[in-house]
């Protein structure tokens, strides 16, 4: 049976990735796990651990192999498939996520833009065109679609997660202000861009405390 890797290892994979993609791109074929230490602020011995539960992918005495730890990492967060993707509210930060190209590179591909205001039907998003709710079961059937990204207001969230999940979606990538409970075999993330700001300005308000104090 596979061992069940904690969240918080799995939520710190894309940190690795992220770093380990930039040093490929730099060249650097090996690092050491002090390294990556330093070069990341976390501990040496937090690394070992983290990649030991995959299997270490080092070596003694020479470090990791940055290509291919970067493409192990990349396989374990399934970044070696193709996920087709629809965007569900075609408003402000919808449209901001369609227009963000970075997402293709890492293989999350946007397939459609739904919404359900009639204004903006037909509306280009980059690639994409505005289509109404009424398209979206259709849709799902015929595009393969696994992840459905919610940025609509909170109030109609559960009705349409519920609906995505009816038709097939595996996966929901939810900003509308509510945790949604995962239905059995459904991933969700929660994305809450105001938990992070609330941890700065509690950051903030600590670091002008110790300054004041001096
Ligand atoms: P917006 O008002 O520009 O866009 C929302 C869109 O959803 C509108 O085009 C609206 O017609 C559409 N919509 C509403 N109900 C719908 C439904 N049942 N089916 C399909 N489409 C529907 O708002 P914005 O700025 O794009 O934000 C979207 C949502 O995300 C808001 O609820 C906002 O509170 C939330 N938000 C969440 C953040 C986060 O970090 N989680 C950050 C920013 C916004």
């Amino acid at each position: 049976m596979e061992k069940e890797i904690s969240q918080a290892v799995i939520g710190r994979l894309p940190r690795y990735f992220r770093y380990l993609g930039e040093l490929k791109d730099n060249g650097v074929q090996r690092i050491s796990s002090q390294e990556l230490s330093s070069l990341m602020k976390v501990t040496a011995s937090q690394i070992r651990q983290d990649l030991n539960n995959f299997g270490g992918f080092g070596q003694q005495g020479y470090g990791y192999n940055v290509e291919y730890l970067y493409h192990e990492i990349g396989n374990i967060l399934g970044l070696n498939v193709e996920h087709h993707l629809i965007i569900i509210g075609a408003g402000n930060l919808g449209q901001a996520l369609a227009n963000y190209l970075n997402f293709e590179k890492r293989g999350f591909l946007f397939k459609g833009i739904f919404d359900c205001n009639p204004a903006l039907y037909g509306k280009k998003v980059r690639n994409l065109t505005v289509q109404p709710m009424e398209a979206v079961e259709g849709f799902i059937l015929e595009n393969q679609v696994d992840i459905a990204v919610l940025t609509i207001p909170k109030d109609s969230a559960v009705e349409v997660a519920d609906m995505l999940v009816r038709n097939g979606i595996k996966a929901i990538w939810n900003f509308a202000h509510v945790d949604l409970n995962a239905p059995q075999g459904i991933q969700v993330e929660n994305v809450h861009l105001s938990d992070s700001l609330m941890k700065l300005s509690y950051n903030l308000a600590k670091y002008s405390d110790a300054s004041q104090k001096g």
